[in-house]
């Protein structure tokens, strides 16, 4: 039997007071270090396009590219639930292309669960999902696929309407089946009450201290990322600094001849070598 977590499991440790706890990888080895850090759920996030693949926004991602990655993460996480978004256009143009679409993230990526942006647009592809098998995290609030409509990454339910639409939303979210709900870039009062009125799971992200587990792109905790750093964002290290150093030191050894030395070079025997008609400088 696998030691993966399952979303009974994780529903379980939120029914016992625990947080949960979620970061995003896209390849082998990060995936290995957030899983061996003890985080619970990895997700494969759209945010591959930005972060790893240098585009603008999520909207350039293909279902390849999710598929690739998500293999990667899957062979480095042991223990966490892996979670794959579905890239734009992927879902939202019929509830067919939802579920193959998903199916392939799970068949052929590994993961055990998918997440899709959007509210009650969104409910035949969740209902259908879960009736399929495959379990669904709905994404509320500042939903990056939808950049171009909300005219910018602007956080969301600030005024009463729109906040209202949110709580309906992932009330109809979760009556639809999902196991979880995203709350990105909300204010914290609006999480809490959509946590507070919800059965399933609240994962936040600039959406304050009350949700019921929290989720960051890790390039954004290590210091990764330099094109800009969100407001809901706390920094654990500053990797580029480190890299940039360590980088730094490698170019000045090979120009000033003290890499590679002895210990890091292969020798031949002398007898070899004289067959050779060479000598040792
Ligand atoms: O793509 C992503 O990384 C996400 C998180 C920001 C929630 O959707």
């Amino acid at each position: 039997m696998s030691g993966r977590l399952t979303i009974t499991q994780l529903a379980k440790k939120v029914g016992q007071g625990h947080k949960l706890t979620m970061l995003t990888a896209y390849d082998y080895p990060l995936a290995s270090l957030v899983d061996e850090a003890g985080i619970d759920m990895i997700l494969v996030g759209d945010s591959l396009g930005m972060v790893v693949l240098g585009y603008e926004d999520t909207l350039a991602v293909t279902m390849d590219d999710m598929v690739r990655h998500t293999q990667a993460v899957v062979r480095g996480a042991k223990r966490a639930l892996v979670v794959a978004d579905l890239p734009f256009l992927s879902y939202q143009t019929s509830v067919e292309d939802a579920v193959r679409n998903s199916g392939r993230l799970l068949q052929e990526g590994g993961a055990q669960a998918v997440k899709l942006e959007g509210g009650f647009h969104m409910l035949p592809a969740i209902e259908k999902l879960v009736a399929s098998g495959i379990p669904g995290m709905g994404h509320l609030g500042l939903t990056p696929q939808s950049v171009n409509q909300m005219g910018g990454f602007a956080i969301q339910g600030r005024e009463a309407s729109g906040a209202r639409r949110i709580l309906e939303e992932a009330l109809a979210i979760q009556e639809a089946g999902a196991f979880s709900l995203v709350l990105e870039g909300v204010p914290w009062q609006l999480a809490q009450l959509v946590t507070d009125k919800l059965t399933i799971p609240t994962i936040g992200i600039g959406a304050g201290p009350h949700c019921s587990g929290q989720v960051l792109v890790t390039y954004d905790i290590l210091g990764l990322f330099d094109r800009f750093t969100p407001k809901f964002v706390k920094e654990y290290a500053n990797l580029r600094e480190t890299i940039g150093t360590a980088l730094a030191a490698y170019r000045e050894d090979v120009l000033s001849g003290s890499f590679p030395a002895q210990e890091h070079s292969f020798s031949m025997k002398q007898e070899q070598l004289e067959l050779l008609g060479g000598e040792h400088k």
